[in-house]
């Protein structure tokens, strides 16, 4: 399988390195070596190496920022993808992209499916739902898999920022009136090394972790696990607080659950996942 990875040193690209086939060929880029706004850049590279699959992991991911940094922000999440959804159409290669819950609004009171109206409460969730669309309208097979509160080994996530915290505070307050599914990006890479070998997949995939939860109770897994192994951990003391009390610059849905009414696969027990984090 020849793929064209794009993000490639990003926490979903670099999860997706730690797991690819050794027989896998692959072309390996981050923003450096391609930028996917560059729509000639775009097209050179996948015109030279006729990838099978293009693995689109490329994202501007700074939510708040997104509110001040439109144009940035639609550049990197819509016409980006749109530019890749092109080389691969021309170029008779399959697009995997990866999407987000943020698409939606969040006022759902049952987890969201596939199939659910996208609605953005934010200025990310609205470009990452433009992305969807643009695919979509050039590439209609593309895959597109949106998931949800990722966290992993690598790159900046609240599992990290958590732990990153606590080394200088002892109290964390943090949001317990927003809902969601965390996702290990390891068990998300796997899920799209697994889309990419089966010919029929094709279209919008929800892909998430098993349990939702609060920010908050997320964070006292995360306190609770590493606890064990960290005891200093064990006197931090986490506060729940409402959405309305933290104040971000970007709304937030309060319901970001997602599930699947398309396939059983869901990654694994996202607290056991946490157990790999700590031990990397
Ligand atoms: N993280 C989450 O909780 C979460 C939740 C739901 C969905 N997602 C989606 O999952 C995907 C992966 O997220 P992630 O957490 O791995 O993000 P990430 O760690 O922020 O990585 C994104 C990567 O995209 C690269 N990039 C930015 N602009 C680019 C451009 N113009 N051309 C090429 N590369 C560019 C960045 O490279 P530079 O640093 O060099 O700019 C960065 O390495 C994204 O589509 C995101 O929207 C993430």
């Amino acid at each position: 399988m020849r793929v064209l990875l794009t993000g490639a040193y990003g926490q979903l690209g670099r999860s997706l390195l730690d797991r690819f086939p050794a027989d896998w060929i692959l072309l390996a880029c981050g923003s450096a070596e391609l930028d996917i706004t560059n729509q000639a850049a775009v097209d050179r590279i996948v015109r030279r190496f006729q990838p099978q699959v293009i693995m689109n992991t490329a994202a501007y991911t700074a939510v708040d920022k997104a509110e001040t940094d439109r144009i940035r922000a639609m550049k990197i999440n819509a016409i980006g993808p749109e530019n890749l959804a092109r080389a691969a159409r021309d170029n008779g290669a399959q697009l995997i992209h990866i999407s987000t819950d943020y698409v939606f609004d969040g006022t759902k009171t049952t987890p969201y499916v596939e199939s659910d109206a996208p609605c953005p409460v934010n200025f990310y969730g609205l470009s990452k739902w433009e992305g969807e669309k643009r695919v979509q309208a050039i590439l209609p097979r593309a895959i597109i898999v949106r998931t949800s509160w990722m966290f992993s080994e690598h790159g900046n996530n609240f599992v990290k920022t958590m732990l990153r915290l606590a080394q200088t505070q002892q109290t964390f307050r943090v949001v317990n009136d927003q809902r969601g599914c965390p996702t290990y990006a390891g068990d998300l890479a796997q899920a799209m090394i697994t889309l990419a070998t089966d010919a029929n997949a094709a279209g919008i995939y929800h892909y998430c972790g098993d349990k939702a939860v609060s920010w908050y109770e997320f964070a006292l897994t995360i306190f609770n696990l590493f606890g064990n192994e960290y005891p200093e951990l064990r006197s931090i003391e986490v506060c729940p607080i409402s959405t309305a009390a933290f104040k971000q610059q970007a709304c937030r849905p309060i319901n970001s659950v997602m599930q699947s009414e398309r396939t059983a696969s869901q990654a694994s027990c996202w607290d056991k996942a946490l157990g790999m984090v700590m031990s990397a």
